[in-house]
Parts: structure tokens; sequence; C-alpha cells
């Protein structure tokens, strides 16, 4: 199974596109991460209020477009509950297409990564058709086989607004020729119940995402009292390889940290997750020294290794050279 998908592990999954060189979830930071030779390209999912997948790490858009100094959309202002917090802002789903179509993407984090604002303004809020198309046209013209792996947010949320995201993500998936378990396709949720639904309708790959804090929305609102450490446990890791063929985990459930942020002993997920028959994949590798332990400032490098040689199988990385530089490297 995923033997186009696994063959030259740990793949490398530019998170939000190459987001430490581009404004995240633009078609220019998901191109720049395929000339990178990243092997997938990771989409977050929201929809439109016509019912469009879009790429965005929030249904609330303020942070990562120009929306909130445009006068014709100053009414749209809102606030709203999404998965129990209080939100202030606009929000993608208050939106058509048309409209989203016409803001710009600007930079999430401009006091960490300055250099990316000069790129602040240029760029439109893609589709998810559009990512589809970007890959389709960069895998002809690079011979390679290139993936998407794409994220619904707040299931949850948008089915309770009637714009669920499932049943539209799997047609526009089938509708362009993804089918099967083969397929160079992980869907990922943070959420468990929309991913067992989904096991049923498609053999598409899924990854079950595992914080290191908290719980699924949905198991908040059903009452489940399972957090995402319990799902980290053999018998949570079990329970998930029955609807899904990955975990997607922060770090720090692998690599745990101490009060000052030094790393401890790796824990047993890895051979865990691997005895129940899932693939391991890490997020979020960053290069800026605000995201690396104290052991490791000045090298990203030497994250990456740690967490290759504890034989993970994917990395989630904002910076995709780096992570294919020490990769080549292992080699
Ligand atoms: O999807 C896994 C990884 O991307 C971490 O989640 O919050 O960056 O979408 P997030
Ligand atoms: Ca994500």
């Amino acid at each position: 199974m995923l033997t186009i998908l696994t063959q030259k592990p740990p793949i490398i999954i530019a998170h939000r596109g190459a987001s430490g060189y581009r404004p995240e979830h633009t078609l220019a930071a998901y191109e720049l991460a395929i000339d990178m030779e990243a092997d997938f390209i990771e989409p977050d999912l929201v929809i439109t209020k016509d019912g469009i997948l879009i790429a965005r790490h929030e249904n609330e858009i303020s942070a990562t477009t120009d929306v909130a100094i445009r006068p014709e959309f100053a009414n749209r202002k809102t606030i709203k509950v999404v998965d129990g917090e209080a939100k202030n802002g606009w929000f993608t789903e208050d939106f058509t297409l048309a409209e989203i179509k016409t803001l710009r993407a600007k930079e999430r984090i401009p006091q960490l990564r300055p250099q990316n604002t000069a790129y602040d303004g240029l760029w439109e809020i893609p589709t998810l058709q559009e990512v589809i198309d970007l890959v389709k046209h960069k895998s002809v013209e690079t011979g390679r086989t290139i993936g998407i792996y794409p994220e619904t947010k707040h299931p949850t949320y948008f089915q309770s607004i009637g714009l669920p995201l499932e049943e539209t993500l799997v047609v526009n998936l089938q509708a362009n020729g993804y089918e099967g378990s083969n397929a160079p396709i992980f869907i990922q949720c943070f959420e468990v119940s929309n991913l067992q639904e989904l096991s049923i309708k498609t053999d598409l790959p899924l990854v079950q995402l595992l914080n290191v804090s908290g719980k699924p929305y949905d198991f908040v609102v059903s009452g489940d009292e399972r957090t995402y450490v319990d799902l980290a446990t053999a018998e949570g890791l079990r329970e998930i390889s029955r609807y899904a063929q990955a975990i997607g985990i922060h770090k720090n459930l692998l690599l745990p940290k101490d009060s000052e942020g030094k790393l401890l002993s790796p824990t047993s997920l890895i051979s865990n997750a691997h005895k129940a028959n899932l693939l391991v994949h890490v997020w979020t590798l960053r290069n800026e020294d605000f995201f690396l332990p104290p052991d490791l400032q000045g090298n990203p490098q030497g994250e990456y290794e740690l967490f290759f040689n504890l034989g993970i199988d994917g990395v989630f990385s904002d910076n995709p050279d780096t992570a294919i530089s020490v990769r080549v490297n292992k080699k």
C-alpha cells in the first residue's frame, strides 16, 4: 500500500507551501515548494459562501489577506464562535468566490519573516482546483509525482452552517482522477468522525492529526472524553488504524521538551504506530530560531536529522529546501 508515496521516505510535505519564503497558501508558495523538490504540498481547506474549497489556514482571514483594509467589505466584520472560541473578523463563508478573488494574500508572521512582506498584495487566494491544476502542470514539467496533502479545517463548524467540506473535497478529487489507496493524496484532519465517515466513502489515504494537548473538537461536541494524548497510546493508535493510514503528529509527541524547552528522550510513538500499520508524519519544522529548541539554535538541519534518525515517514516543513538537503545527505 502507498508505494508511490513511501518509496523514498521520509517524504517532505511543504507546509502551506514553501511558507518560510512566500506568504502561505499562495500558488507562488506551492510552486516554489515543488521547485525545491518537495514531495507533497499542503493546502489547508476552508469554504466560500457558494461552496468552493479554498486554501486558507482559518476561515477568519484577516491575518493572511488584505480584507481588513478593503472598505467595500468593512460591514462584513463580525464575531463568530468557531470550535468554541470567539473570533472577531472576516469569514470565508460570508464571501462568494468572486469576492474572495478580489483579495490579496499577505505574510502571516512579518515580525519573523520580514523578507516575505515584499510579496504582500501580489497573489490571490487559490481554490483547491487551482492547486490541483498547478500540481498537474508541474508534474508534467518536472516528470515527478507531486502529491497533495489537503486538510479539512473546522469540519464540525462547517457542517453546522450547512457547508460541509468532505463531500465537495472527495468529488473534486475524483473529478481530477484521484482514486484508490495509492493515489498521491493524503486527506488529514484534527477531528475524528469525519475521517471515519470518509473511510467508508473513499479509498484515498487518510491521516489522523494528533496535537500535543487538547482533544478533537467533535469529541468536545459529542462528549467523548478522550484527548489527543489518549489517541496517541498503543490502544488509541490501533483504533485509528481502523479508518486511517497515517498519523500526523505534533513533534513534541515524539520528542517531548522539559520546562526549559530542552529535548527529552523520544517516546515509543513511532514503534507503536508502525505496529498498528500507521505511517508517522511530523509537524512542523521551521528554520527560524524562534521555533527551534535551545540546543539547536542556528541549526535547523539538526532538527531534521534528529527526527529522520528516529525513523519518521514524513515531515511537514516550511523550508522544503532545508528538509531535502538533510534527506539527500542522509543517503
Ligand atoms: O496539518 C498538520 C500541520 O499543518 C499542523 O497543523 O495548524 O499548521 O494546519 P496546522
Ligand atoms: Ca495543516
